[in-house]
């Protein structure tokens, strides 16, 4: 554990349930960090909030090093506050990037890729997330000025003993099962509400958050500031979310048709949004199906052209097939006039 005597604070960068996070400026590193305080007043004693400060610095030790995973410097207590020290995220969160930018499916794609890298990377270290949403995945920037998004806030995440080898992770992670409901609505698993899930819970969610970065559409919901709104990205068909949609209609979410990238990818992320997660592939069996995917799958004028040429053909063939039938008809008719 750091002392944090080296950091300046400067400016607040965000916050969330549990935490404020600052910009802070390290003189001993010469760079400048995100630290997150976690809230007294969310927690009943000291003793809980340490207990659910060392839970989220658990998690984010035990899945360190990877590009996309927000990397955990140190950790400090300063009076009763309890600080993480991780590494600046500039872009902001992902909730913020895709709104504020014209739809781009290239892009969508890429951060499909390396979200999907992200939580294999988390099941196999034994680390299910249970909160993924795009609040609390941040974007950095890399040194050719490209974006790379970070899973971020563990707070809630849970954190199995074994490590998992990520071609067993399947088999392993899958007998683990999880009864804390736990996540937020639009991108929580319909499961967690019955207290009975696994890591399939985070699958689903990533399931959402693609869905909602393609669809791009937003609500305003109100800040923690009386007056002030903003908007959040998600899925919903009317007041539903896509978990109360699945629970009440008994009906698994799927994409609408007219997103014209390749059917396979729609047909992909169909099965993240499974009611049954047995039915929903593991995070590892995802990056495996993503890596294949190249930006032609997301060139929304080749599948827009090729669904109506599709179209044409099949319109042509209905045209056919209903001359062919006449004509039969007719010859039938001549047949049983000659018989006559
Ligand atoms: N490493 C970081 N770099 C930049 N901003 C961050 C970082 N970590 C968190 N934030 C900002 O702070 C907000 C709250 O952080 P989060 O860890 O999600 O807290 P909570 O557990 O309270 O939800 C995020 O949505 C983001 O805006
Ligand atoms: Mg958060």
């Amino acid at each position: 554990m750091g002392t944090g005597t080296s950091y300046a604070i400067q400016n607040k960068l965000g916050e969330g349930m549990c935490g404020e996070v600052y910009k802070a400026w390290d003189k001993n590193s010469r760079t400048s960090w995100a630290i997150k305080t976690l809230k007294r007043s969310n927690f009943n004693s000291l003793k809980e909030l340490k207990n659910e400060a060392m839970k989220e610095i658990d998690a984010l030790l035990k899945v360190k090093h990877h590009e996309n995973v927000v990397n955990l410097k140190e950790y400090f207590q300063k009076g009763k506050h309890f600080c993480l020290v991780m590494e600046l995220c500039r872009g902001g969160t992902l909730n913020d990037f895709i709104l504020q930018r014209p739809k781009d499916m290239v892009n969508n794609l890429n951060f499909m890729k390396q979200l999907s890298s992200g939580v294999s990377f988390l099941h196999g270290q034994g680390v299910v997330h249970r909160d993924l949403k795009p609040d609390n995945i941040l974007i950095e920037f890399n040194h050719l000025g490209d974006a790379v998004v970070k899973i971020s806030d563990f707070g809630l995440a849970k954190v199995f003993i074994q490590t998992f080898n990520p071609s067993a992770q399947e088999k392993c992670i899958s007998r683990k099962y999880m009864k804390t409901c736990c996540g937020t609505p639009f991108f929580q698993a319909p499961e967690t509400q019955n207290f009975h899930y696994t890591h399939k819970a985070d699958v689903f969610s990533l399931g959402a958050i693609f869905a909602s970065m393609m669809l791009k559409q937003r609500v305003q919901i109100n800040t923690s500031q009386v007056g002030v709104k903003r908007d959040l990205l998600v899925v919903c068909m009317g007041n539903l979310t896509i978990a109360d949609y699945e629970i009440f209609f008994n009906m698994d979410y799927v994409l609408p048709s007219d997103l014209w990238i390749n059917p396979h990818l729609v047909l992909l992320l169909n099965s993240l949004l499974r009611k049954d997660y047995h039915e929903r592939p593991g995070a590892e069996q995802l990056r495996c199906a993503m890596e294949r995917m190249t930006n032609k799958d997301v060139e929304t004028d080749i599948w827009r052209e090729l669904a109506r040429r599709n179209e044409e053909l099949e319109e042509k063939t209905i045209k056919k097939e209903r001359k062919r039938e006449k004509k039969l008809q007719r010859l039938n008719k001549c047949k049983k006039c000659t018989i006559l």
